[in-house]
This record gives C-alpha cells, sequence and structure tokens, in this order.
C-alpha cells in the first residue's frame, strides 16, 4: 500500500512542502487533513498547531514531524499519540534566527531607537557609540537556534554569554548552566536574548524578580517564545526604564491583542513572530531521510523529548 503523509497547518504552504518532498521521496502520497481519503494509508504526520482531535483519525501512523523548532504547541494537544516526535532541524532556519538575532542585538548596540526618535522630532542628537568588545550580551538558550546566534555575536566582537540547561562549549562563549548561572548571566547582560523553548520549567521564568538583575538600561530581545516571560512585569520594568528598550518578536498572545501597552511604548520594536520560519527547500532533505529511516527500521533524527518539552 501507497504511505501517505498528512499536512496540517494553516500556517504553512503545502504547495511548498509537497514541492519539496515529492521529488525526494516519490514513492509517497501527500494530503492534506481534509483531503485524506484513506485514513488507514497515512504513517506520517506534518503539523504545525494540530486541531483538537487531529491524530483520533490516523491510527497507523508511526511519525510526527512539527513544523517548526519550538514543539510547545504541539505537546500540548489533548490527544497526542506516544509517538516519535520530531522537531525541524534545519541549518538555513538557524541562519534566519542568527539574521534575526544580530540585527536586534546591534540595533541596540548602536542606539538605533534613539536615532529613530530623535529622527522623527527633527532632532540631530549624537550618542557617542560604544565599542562592540565592551558591550555585554547575554543569550538564554543555546540550542540550535540560540547556539548559532551566540557564536555569530561573538564572531561580530561582542562580549558573549549563554545559559543553557547543560554544559556546553561554543567558541568565544562564556557558557554558564543551572540555576546560578542564570542569575549570572541576569546581572552581566547590556543586552539579553531569549532563545529558551516553552516548557513546564521556562514558563515564566521571566518574571520582575529575575528581570531586574539585569543592569539599569538593559535592552530585552525575545524571539523564542512569549509566555518564558512574565509580559506584565516586562511592561513595568520598561516603563520604569529600568529596560530601556525592547525588540519582541513573541507574546504571550498572539496576534498580539489591539489593547495590549505594548503597541504603544516608544521604547518596543513589534514584529508578528517572524524572527525565522520553516523552509520546505533546506528542510525537505532531513524529512526525506527520517522517513527512509523508519522504512529501515530505525529511529528518526532531531526527536524531541515529551517530558523535557523540547
Ligand atoms: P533547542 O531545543 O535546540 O534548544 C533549547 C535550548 O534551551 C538548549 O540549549 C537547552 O539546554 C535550553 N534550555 C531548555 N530548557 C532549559 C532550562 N530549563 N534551563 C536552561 N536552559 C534550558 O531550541 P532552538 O535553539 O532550536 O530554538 C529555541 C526556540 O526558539 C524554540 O523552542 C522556539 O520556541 C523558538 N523559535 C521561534 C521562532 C520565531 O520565529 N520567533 C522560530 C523558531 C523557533 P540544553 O542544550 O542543555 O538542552
Ligand atoms: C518555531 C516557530 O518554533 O516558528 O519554529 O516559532
Amino acid at each position: 500500500m501507497t504511505e501517505t503523509l498528512v499536512f496540517e497547518s494553516t500556517f504553512d504552504s503545502f504547495a511548498d512542502w509537497k514541492a519539496a518532498l515529492s521529488g525526494l521521496v516519490p514513492d509517497l502520497a501527500m494530503a492534506r487533513t481534509d483531503e485524506v481519503e484513506d485514513p488507514a494509508s497515512v504513517r506520517y504526520a506534518m503539523v504545525w498547531k494540530p486541531r483538537p482531535g487531529f491524530f483520533a483519525r490516523f491510527a497507523n501512523l508511526s511519525w510526527v514531524v512539527n513544523l517548526g523548532a519550538g514543539v510547545d504547541g504541539l505537546l500540548g494537544s489533548g490527544d497526542l499519540p506516544e509517538l516519535p516526535i520530531s522537531r525541524l532541524s534545519d541549518p538555513h532556519m538557524s541562519r534566519m534566527m542568527a539574521a534575526y538575532v544580530t540585527f536586534a542585538v546591534l540595533r541596540h548596540a548602536r542606539d538605533i531607537p534613539h536615532f529613530e526618535r530623535a529622527q522623527r522630532a527633527g532632532r540631530w542628537s549624537p550618542i557617542r557609540p560604544r565599542e562592540t568588545h565592551a558591550i555585554k550580551v547575554g543569550v538564554l538558550g543555546l540550542g540550535e537556534l540560540g547556539g548559532l546566534a551566540a557564536e555569530e555575536l561573538a564572531r561580530l566582537g561582542f562580549d558573549v554569554r549563554g545559559w543553557s540547561r547543560s554544559k556546553k562549549d561554543i567558541p568565544a562563549v562564556a557558557c554558564h548552566w543551572g540555576d546560578e548561572g542564570l542569575e549570572q548571566v541576569l546581572r552581566d547582560s547590556h543586552i539579553l536574548v531569549v532563545m529558551l523553548p516553552l516548557t513546564p520549567l521556562t514558563k515564566g521564568l521571566l518574571d520582575h524578580a529575575r528581570l531586574s538583575l539585569l543592569p539599569a538600561g538593559a535592552a530585552f530581545i525575545n524571539a523564542s517564545r512569549g509566555h518564558v516571560v512574565v509580559e506584565e512585569d516586562l511592561i513595568g520594568l520598561l516603563r520604569s526604564g529600568h529596560i530601556a528598550e525592547a525588540t519582541l518578536d513573541v507574546f504571550e498572545a498572539e496576534p498580539l491583542p489591539l489593547q495590549s501597552p505594548l503597541w504603544s511604548m516608544e521604547n518596543v520594536l513589534i514584529t508578528p513572530h517572524i524572527a525565522s520560519v520553516p523552509l520546505p527547500g533546506s528542510a525537505a532533505p532531513s524529512i526525506a531521510q527520517n522517513i527512509a529511516r523508519l522504512r529501515a527500521g530505525l529511529p528518526p533524527l532531531h526527536q524531541v523529548s515529551a517530558d523535557r518539552g523540547y
């Protein structure tokens, strides 16, 4: 029987993924959820935030691939079966994130928000640039995306430190881990970059007390998940000026509700969860590789742990 891969996403293009995968796995049928004719033939699922009850129809599934790096949305699905789950793993996706993070860090390091405000007011308002190596940048989360971002920032000459669960070794990055490590990184970051997955341990991690450890006047960048930060506490610290500026790509509620005070804050740049996106052309080979592994009786690569949450 021809195996089918079911595609479930309201965000990603089925046509693009089908075009990217069909040349690599020519004997695989692909169908959107509503177009699957024989649910018993479905062996693989590519999903991004699957609708409630999605999995119940596909009793012969053997593997689920999340159409993104963060699996918090998927692991929250009530009917998720106990199957191997892989995340997207794609160096081009990591590079796109590293580009967003370096853009945001450089924007703060070179005082661009100040110049944007000055321009709007018709003011010539020079600030003497700081030397790059004197600017301390902290990156929380040193995984596939966060690790590359930290490495790129170090390559640009920033004084970079990072934090993860386990010990890491990244060229020119001072790597910390564990609870004390977090405190040290926070105290030592003129610019803080959040690249942590959303898990039971990271939810609400950055609250008023922890964010207050940042030096006065710090800049804050969140490109991973809104719920890692207590948004109300962040807003309070942005209002008081303890956190001087923020670049935010992710929020507790998305789309960011119209009534959020963040929209009108002069010291906040909002982007709508676009820091990095799945790229069918470059990610399809690893999906094809995993299908080949499953067919050969091998475990798929890039698996996430449902217990750990990432
Ligand atoms: P990974 O899963 O590869 O890495 C996660 C990192 O966070 C690891 O270094 C891990 O530590 C660390 N970590 C996890 N939990 C803890 C904890 N409790 N304490 C300390 N460190 C912890 O993720 P990626 O780097 O690939 O991506 C990060 C996140 O970015 C994704 O989960 C997703 O939410 C978000 N994302 C956002 C996008 C956007 O457009 N805004 C696009 C793509 C992803 P260790 O290495 O020790 O396991
Ligand atoms: C992801 C995302 O996790 O796009 O991949 O947020």
